[in-house]
């Protein structure tokens, strides 16, 4: 394990090309593993089905969070697309493991969408009804679910205490919710809700712009248009929309996976 991992060093040795690219996600993975606290977390994730993702991202959290409290006093980081609350708990685990302190809101309906169970009327609705074919298309069905208690559970097995995050609960293209947090700034924002193109474009307008100056995107699935040869790349549709990041003021500057993280130029 390297002794002295940050981010910046990981961004300074970083090329987007195939080789480095299958190599990161592969040594990303091993180092999860080389710590006890995320294996673990990770183990119980994936043992449940309380997330997504691969166990490279649990490393590569590990030193997100090491590198906002080193730049920003007690970080606010922010979650769109909470789930189960693997994120969200993994961000307080490290916090609480490694003496951190950090402020964590998710967005979250705390519900699902379910996709209907008659193949008939799966096909009726996505021939009628756009939205229905938009989510189809890129993975935006989850279960009916009680979400908030599978996330308490979640918080208790790692004795991590739930009432210190904030959850806003409702979809993050709602007025209600945009109101809600639009005065507010976020050091890091990680966008993983609607994966529909217009749902990312939104979320992306909506929210880049509560980043601080030198604050950290951290878009999911978002590696389709990427090389690599050995980790899954992610919605075609979320890439896309990435694609108008740069417009929005912030340069890309490492990629795990289907994890792309950029940041805020500072004007
Ligand atoms: C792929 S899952 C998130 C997984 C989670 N980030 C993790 O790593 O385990 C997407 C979640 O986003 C939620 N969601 C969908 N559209 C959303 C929106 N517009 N705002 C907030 N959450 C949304 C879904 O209900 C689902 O819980």
């Amino acid at each position: 394990m390297f002794m002295n991992d940050s981010l910046m060093r990981r961004v300074d040795d970083y090329k987007n090309t195939a080789e480095h690219n299958d190599k990161l996600h592969a040594e990303f993975s091993q180092l999860t593993q080389s710590i006890p606290f995320l294996a673990q977390h990770r183990k119980h994730i994936e043992t449940y089905n309380l997330g997504f993702g691969d166990s490279a991202f649990h490393y590569m959290w590990y030193l997100l969070v090491q590198h906002l409290t080193k730049y920003f006093p007690q970080p606010s980081l922010l979650e769109i697309g909470v789930f189960k609350g693997q994120v969200i708990s993994l961000w307080s685990l490290i916090a609480a493991q490694l003496a951190l302190e950090i402020s964590v809101t998710g967005i979250s309906p705390l519900k699902g969408n379910p996709q209907p169970k008659s193949l008939w009327l799966y096909r009726l609705k996505a021939f009628t009804n756009p939205k229905f074919y938009q989510d189809s298309r890129s993975g935006n069905f989850y279960a009916d679910e009680d979400y908030y208690s599978i996330i308490s559970n979640l918080f208790t097995t790692f004795k991590l205490n739930l009432s210190d995050i904030r959850i806003i609960k409702g979809y993050s293209n709602s007025l209600p919710v945009i109101n809600s947090i639009k005065n507010e700034k976020f050091c890091l924002i990680y966008i993983d809700g609607d994966h529909s193109y217009k749902g990312v474009v939104e979320d992306l307008k909506n929210y880049s712009n509560l980043l601080e100056n030198n604050g950290l995107l951290v878009m999911d699935d978002a590696s389709y248009y990427l090389p690599g040869r050995t980790f899954w790349k992610g919605h075609k549709t979320v890439s896309r929309a990435c694609e108008i990041i740069p417009k929005l003021g912030l340069i890309n500057i490492l990629n795990i996976g289907h994890n792309r993280i950029y940041k805020k130029l500072n004007f």
